[in-house]
């Protein structure tokens, strides 16, 4: 019948769609040219391209501080790890490439369309503590994640997840030694840094994405081993390995329901408000508007660096072929 139409609804060869499940359960990784049904595809491609949007928005709260950092290590430290950040991005960009669509394009979706990015850098940097913070709670939640990904069947996604970690444990390092020190630093540096602990916890846990009963893309995503874990595995995960780091450096965190249970280990917390994380998901947090703006200001202000490449490349290509 005829299925050439439109790509919206698209009818995969059950023969094939079975041996492609099948190589996913074995565990084996699904590369750029092989067969692989077209949700699979696109699922990817949103949750990669989404992947790396995030990586760039990321370096507007932190890159709003180089200029004041307290002493030339921690500006060392910190532009080190704004840059990895951009990196991330253009080597996830890369990686989302290979299953068919441009940069440029994905790019665009996420300027100028509807595409998302992850919903923690929509927060405003208050004090430079949050720079601290940043790097152990939001850089933490996004190791917890990345691990998984690392196994992820996609090859080019789970072979950056693998490069990409080891920078992120970097970033998770230099943010919790910068909240111990303030930690016990003054009694207003304690001060500062438990507020910001106070203000990025809630936000840290919302990462991690809606509850797996309320996650549209989770099932098809588990099922083809692109995710190993459930979004509420993953938050138990990190929460787990949250609350001793907090308490070893005499931090609270924010939630009078965390207990540990010692039946299983899980250190047991209160409910999330997902009438704020949908709020932000929506474009109405704090800093969404601020993020965007800023994201196409310097898209824009690039354009020249873009075309004077392109002009670069096209005068060094070989002539052959090309009618011009
Ligand atoms: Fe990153
Ligand atoms: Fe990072």
């Amino acid at each position: 019948m005829a299925t050439e139409a439109k790509p919206a609804a698209p009818t995969e060869d059950p023969v094939k769609l079975a041996e492609f499940e099948a190589r996913c359960d074995r565990g084996e990784t699904i590369e750029p040219k092989d067969w692989m049904p077209e949700k699979y595809r696109r699922q990817l491609t949103r949750m990669m391209s989404q992947h790396a949007h995030s990586e760039v928005v990321g370096m507007l709260p932190e890159g709003n501080w180089i200029t004041r950092a307290p002493n030339l290590r921690r500006k060392m430290c910190l532009i080190a790890k704004v840059q990895d950040e951009g990196g991330h991005g253009l080597y996830i960009y890369c990686g989302t490439e290979t299953l068919g669509t441009d940069r440029a394009e994905l790019i665009d979706q996420y300027l100028y369309g509807t595409a998302k990015y992850s919903s923690i850098f929509n927060y405003p940097t208050l004090t430079w503590a949050d720079i601290g913070v940043i790097g152990w709670l939001v850089d933490g939640a996004a190791i917890v994640n990345q691990t998984m990904l690392a196994h992820a069947s996609y090859g080019p996604y789970a072979r950056a997840m693998i490069r990409i970690c080891k920078e992120e444990n970097f970033h998770k390092r230099q943010g919790y030694e910068l909240c111990a020190t303030l930690a016990r630093g003054t009694p207003a540096q304690k001060a500062m840094v438990q507020d910001a602990v106070n203000r990025w916890w809630w936000p840290s846990l919302m990462m991690f994405g809606p509850h797996d009963t309320n996650s549209p893309h989770s099932a098809d995503l588990l099922r083809w081993k692109v995710k190993q874990k459930s979004n509420d595995d993953l938050r138990q995960r990190f929460v787990n390995l949250t609350v001793p780091q907090a308490q070893a450096i005499g931090l609270t965190l924010p939630d009078p329901d965390l207990k540990l249970d010692q039946a299983t280990g899980d250190w047991k917390f209160g409910e999330i408000d997902w009438s704020e994380f949908n709020a932000v998901i929506a474009g109405n947090g704090p800093m969404n508007r601020e993020r965007i703006a800023a994201r196409r200001k310097a898209h824009e202000e690039g354009a020249w660096v873009r075309e004077a490449a392109a002009a670069y490349a096209a005068k060094h290509q070989p002539a052959a072929g090309q009618a011009a």
